[in-house]
């Protein structure tokens, strides 16, 4: 399927099984590491909060009751997932059908904070989805992500090999992202990032979770200097 905007298309492929079994699949991993760590990074936010890739709406009942939320899922199975938990929470949600490619529709400046959670792993061209939510964060805005990454080692390198068909299983995960350089080379500098380790060995093991700050541009910050 693809999804399209104006503003360029996004390649979503639908996994209604997936989008269904997804929450029990995950609830383990969700119940001891991810749910601790979606509260912490959003669980003080306010202002207009932006998460791309909603999925199920993990994360819905995490927000406070200052944040207003636009939540972006471009796959129909997992936005009628989230559509259900709209209820659970405490702030205001627009839950809207769409990718990464919505950003380009927002006003810049205008989100206090992105949310990206294991969603880096499935985007088509992560680097392009950072520069899109860097133009929406305003100056002091924070990038808030829960990604797993590529592991070290032999299991990179299985990580690697295990990939493809991984992905096809997958709504288009890559195990084997190094999404850590991926927000360097975007522009983004670590608050707060920390190494999360499942208790697991295989097939994903290594996550990396936190906030980040966009990188004021060289000549922006001459500019202001000189104001
Ligand atoms: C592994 S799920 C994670 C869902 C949710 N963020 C969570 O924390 O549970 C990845 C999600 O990314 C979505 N996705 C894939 N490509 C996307 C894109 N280009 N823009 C936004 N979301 C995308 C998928 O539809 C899927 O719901």
């Amino acid at each position: 399927m693809t999804y399209g905007a104006k503003t360029g298309k996004v390649t979503i492929r639908t996994h209604r099984f997936l989008a269904a079994a997804y929450d029990r699949l995950n609830a383990g991993t969700e119940r001891r590491i991810l749910a601790p760590w979606r509260k912490r990074l959003v669980g003080d936010l306010h202002g207009e909060i932006v998460e791309v890739g909603a999925g199920t709406g993990a994360t819905f009942a995490c927000y406070p009751s200052g944040a207003s939320v636009l939540a972006l899922e471009p796959d129909p199975a997992m936005l009628a997932q989230a559509q259900r938990k709209l209820g659970e929470g405490i702030a205001h949600i627009t839950l809207r059908l769409g990718g990464d490619d919505e950003l380009d529709r927002l006003p810049a400046s205008s989100a206090d904070a992105v949310v990206f959670f294991l969603v880096l792993c499935s985007i088509d061209d992560p680097a392009r989805a950072l520069r899109r939510a860097r133009r929406v964060l305003r100056p002091n805005g924070s990038l808030l992500i829960i990604e797993h990454v590529r592991s070290a080692g032999l299991l990179g390198t299985v990580q690697d090999a295990l990939t493809p068909l991984w992905s096809r299983l997958t709504c288009g995960c890559h195990l084997n992202r190094r999404t850590v350089d991926t927000l360097a080379e975007a522009g983004f500098d670590a608050e707060t990032l920390s190494a999360v380790h499942l208790p697991i060995p295989f097939p994903v093991r290594d996550l990396v979770a936190g906030a980040l700050r966009a990188r004021e541009e060289p000549l922006r910050s001459i500019a202001r200097r000189f104001a």
